[in-house]
């Protein structure tokens, strides 16, 4: 029996790495039976399924994406997802609304958040600060801020368990459909009120960037936004600031220069790849890695594994700010790479700079044993601090 066949999800939500480790190293292209996918763990194949959306389409069936948020533009191929991606990019970039929010506005929000807490001397920053930061920011950048960020948090936590829901709980789909509902109607009242008057914001932009959008692409996209868009900046504040907290020579590096703490950043998100797959259907029997794939099959290139292979990185598990070997995965390699990689990139830099800025004393809660869960997103459940009061 294949070591693929025995994989179960359970394990790899649990501690993937080890798993994905061997099936590199002895089955890198292989069937998993447990989850019904192709999984493709070597950086070399993942940029092969990257380089031909043609063969590897992102337009899979069944998708949970475009069941619970409609069509957007992951669950399309090119041309058409590109006219989406054109529309709506620009808004995180730093030249456009995400520049001068990440300037201002989200120092501030996390001022905020922390003088908030303060007083507790005491906190778990993923549920407490980071969550809020990531919901904060995209609700800002996007122009939807007038909304509570804890509703926003909620948004994104009810699509997820739509999108999540591989055993197809009607009552997860349901959830999943109260979200997207909400989204929607929190989209088109204020596409509503931009119309008639119009605020710099990245709906605006949206709106105006190409005239023959209709309001359902928006607000599919919005939700695509929502959905992958808060959870991940999320997660890597988390694990930049138990990195940091766990490792003295890192922080002291970090904390010298924006600079040094952007390529911290970098390869804590290289390390631990927070988004660890992309899911893609083959269009026609084609080769990967020496292994045929018939047509019509789901291939999950697993960006985690692509990240941690020793072929491309040197001792992959080593956290090391300083590294040469070039661009890593975590944003993925394609025509669908992150289209708001440089906001969540600020997010996490300057979520986790204020707080070592403003909590004087932080470290970890003696009791805190950091642990991560998840495969296809990854994250720590809890990084409870303390501080001096
Ligand atoms: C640390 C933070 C983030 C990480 C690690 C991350 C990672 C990723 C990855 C790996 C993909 C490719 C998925 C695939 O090909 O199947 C992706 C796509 C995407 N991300 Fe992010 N992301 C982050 C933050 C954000 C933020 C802040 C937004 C807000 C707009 C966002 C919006 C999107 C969208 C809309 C796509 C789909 C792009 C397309 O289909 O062309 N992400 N992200």
């Amino acid at each position: 029996m294949s070591f693929a066949a025995t994989v179960t999800a359970e394990d790899l939500d649990r501690d993937p790495d080890p798993i994905l480790a061997r099936l590199r190293e002895e089955e890198p292209v292989a069937w998993v039976p447990a989850l019904q996918m192709w999984f493709v763990t070597r950086w070399d194949d993942v940029q092969t399924m990257e380089d031909h959306p043609e063969i590897f389409s992102a337009c899979t069936e069944p998708s949970f994406l475009a069941r619970t948020l409609g069509e957007n533009m992951l669950t399309l191929d090119p041309p058409a997802c590109t006219r989406l991606q054109k529309a709506c990019k620009p808004p995180f970039l730093r030249a456009g609304r995400s520049g001068s929010f990440a300037e201002t506005e989200l120092p501030a929000l996390c001022d905020g958040l922390i003088e908030s807490m303060r007083e507790d001397g005491e906190a778990d920053i993923i549920a407490g600060y980071a969550a809020l930061v990531s919901a904060g920011s995209l609700a800002t950048v996007l122009g939807l801020d007038a909304y509570d960020f804890r509703e926003v948090w909620d948004w994104c936590e009810g699509l997820c368990a739509g999108v999540a829901n591989f055993e197809q709980e009607p009552e997860a789909f349901a959830v999943g459909r109260r979200a997207a509902d909400a989204v929607e109607a929190a989209v088109l009242a204020r596409l509503d009120e931009l119309r008639e008057r119009p605020e710099a914001c990245g709906l605006l932009h949206i709106l105006q960037a190409d005239q023959n959008l209709s309001a359902a692409e928006i607000v599919n996209n919005v939700r695509l936004m929502i959905s992958g868009g808060i959870n991940e900046p999320r997660d890597g504040i988390g694990l930049v600031v138990w990195t940091m907290l766990s490792d003295d020579g890192l922080r002291q590096q970090a904390l010298g220069s924006p600079a040094a703490m952007r390529r911290l950043v970098d390869e804590v998100l290289r390390r631990y790849t927070p988004v660890g797959t992309i899911t893609r259907t083959t269009t026609r029997e084609t080769e990967l890695g020496g292994v045929r794939l018939p047509e019509g099959v789901l291939v999950s290139g697993i960006l985690r594994a692509a990240n941690l292979d020793p072929a491309r990185f040197r001792d992959p598990e080593r956290l090391d700010p300083t590294r040469t070997e070039g661009g890593n995965a975590a944003f993925a390699l394609g025509v669908h790479r992150c289209i708001g990689e440089w906001l969540g990139r600020q997010e996490i830099r300057i979520g986790a700079e204020r707080l070592f800025r403003n909590l004087p004393g932080l470290r970890l809660h003696p009791e805190e044993k950091v642990t991560l869960r998840g495969f296809e997103f990854r994250g720590p459940k809890s990084v409870r601090v303390v501080w001096d009061a």
